[in-house]
């Protein structure tokens, strides 16, 4: 279960936020709700299981035991989700742990095409073992397609004849694309990616669920807590709506006091790269230009990820007693996986008493809770989301409510949360620039 807690808000001393004025109203959430149904977005219709969902279990149970690797080709939306879900759902080190303790292929997300990266992977790679996933919702974004072009020609040399076929898999737009056409071409097996559904709102569709179906995610899980988020999305009542509650918080405190960052600070290395994902899609979807009706508005909230307890130590002094422009939302898990504790201290360490005998787990919470509590009496404003436990249908929960928070802000803000135009002249010229070089 997740939930959101925003009484922080409402105790600071000048920028807080009253819970009336979060909760109001419930006629202004039904009309967003109406906007949002009109536009047609997927991310609600995929929070479900199916035909798609069995298609995929499927093919993962048809190649379980055939790869000892797996690798994702792709980027920004075609790689956040899975990496999140990835080092959430199993355990920190998978890709170091032995072979048969594992249990499943080991899974590399390469989202970059740095040549040192790339180099390392080829220095692990076994290729007759190796299966390749790659993600494109256009099918034609040149990173993608620059690693693909590389790792076929890898693999044809590894795996002689038709048979190297079997280590492709393409996750691409139904009908458009490069990718889309390689896939008939060369007879790969392939998923769609709905339409309506943009990069970085497609880790429920087989972006994420395929990868994470491979390395043994129960993906029926992941989509029965998503679900939950669905309906909890379209509740109409804005007492039992989060993400309407989130948005309605980061608008108001963006409106009355110029607080233009959220900094998601996950108190969980499990849940650190959430903050990742979360980080895309806060950044695409609302920083804009302009809005629907073509008036130049230039919106946007920064936002910054951070480590607890790690980054107490690095940005804490920051938000604290920099400026007044951040909301801190702490992501923290009420439960850990694992029980490990400091022992008794001895009689030359009594000036650490405090720490003796505390689980690790408590010395997480409580140094979260302190951590909040100063910023706090820093009059700093900060929110919670906590997951009873870390899991399948936890995390299925937490994705669909930041998707719909952000489908709120976008229809606060009056722009397109759904496109990213700005990111289309830096293509343009890195395109221009290469050409312009042969
Ligand atoms: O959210 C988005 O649409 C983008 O960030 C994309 O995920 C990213 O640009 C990769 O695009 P594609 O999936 O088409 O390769």
């Amino acid at each position: 279960m997740v939930g959101l807690s925003l009484k922080h808000l409402h105790t600071l001393k000048t920028h807080g936020l009253k819970q009336k004025e979060i909760l109001s109203s419930g006629q202004l959430l039904r009309g967003y709700l109406q906007d949002i149904q009109r536009r047609r977005q997927g991310f609600l219709d995929i929070a479900h299981p199916s035909d798609a969902t069995k298609d995929i279990l499927k093919y993962a149970k048809k190649v379980r035991g055939s790869f000892e690797h797996v690798v994702v080709l792709g980027i920004g939306g075609s790689a956040l989700g899975v990496t999140a879900l990835m080092q959430a759902l199993k355990p920190l080190s998978w890709n170091q742990i032995s072979g048969k303790k594992r249990g499943g292929p080991q899974l590399h997300i390469l989202d970059n095409v740095d040549p040192e990266l790339i180099a390392n992977l080829d220095s692990i790679l076994d290729y007759p073992k190796t299966l390749f996933v790659v993600i494109s919702k256009s099918g034609t974004t040149p990173e993608t397609v620059a690693q693909y072009l590389y790792y076929k020609r890898k693999m044809k040399k590894a795996v002689k004849g038709a048979s190297y076929a079997r280590h492709f898999v393409m996750v691409t737009d139904l009908e458009k694309g490069f990718l889309r056409e390689e896939a008939r071409r060369e007879g790969f097996v392939n998923f769609p990616i709905p339409d309506n559904v943009g990069g970085r709102f497609s880790v429920l569709t087989a972006v994420g669920l395929l990868p994470a179906a491979l390395i043994g995610i129960d993906i029926l899980k992941l989509l029965k807590g998503a679900s939950k988020g669905a309906d909890a999305f379209l509740s109409a009542k804005t007492e039992d709506n989060s993400a309407y509650q989130l948005a309605r918080a980061q608008y108001l405190l963006q409106l009355r006091y110029g607080v233009t960052t959220t900094v998601m600070m996950a108190y969980s290395s499990a849940l650190y790269s959430v903050a990742d994902w979360y980080r895309q899609l806060l950044a695409e979807s609302i920083g804009k230009a302009v809005n629907r009706e073509g008036k130049t508005v230039h919106t946007g909230l920064t936002p910054i990820k951070a480590l607890g307890v790690t980054d107490q130590h690095s940005q804490v002094q920051l938000y604290n007693e920099g400026p007044y422009d951040k909301l801190i939302l702490f992501l923290e898990t009420k439960t850990f996986r694992s029980a490990v504790s400091i022992p008794k201290v001895g009689i030359h360490e009594q000036a650490f008493s405090f720490l003796g005998g505390v689980s690790f787990a408590d010395l997480m919470h409580t140094e979260q809770k302190a951590t909040q509590e100063a910023l706090t009496q820093y009059d700093r404003p900060t929110a919670n989301i906590s997951l009873d436990r870390i899991s399948e249908e936890s995390l299925g929960e937490l994705f669909v409510m930041l998707e719909g928070s952000i489908a709120f802000l976008g229809e606060m803000y009056g722009i397109d949360a759904y496109n990213q135009p700005g990111v289309e002249l830096g293509k343009v010229l890195t395109k221009k620039m290469l050409l312009d070089s042969h």
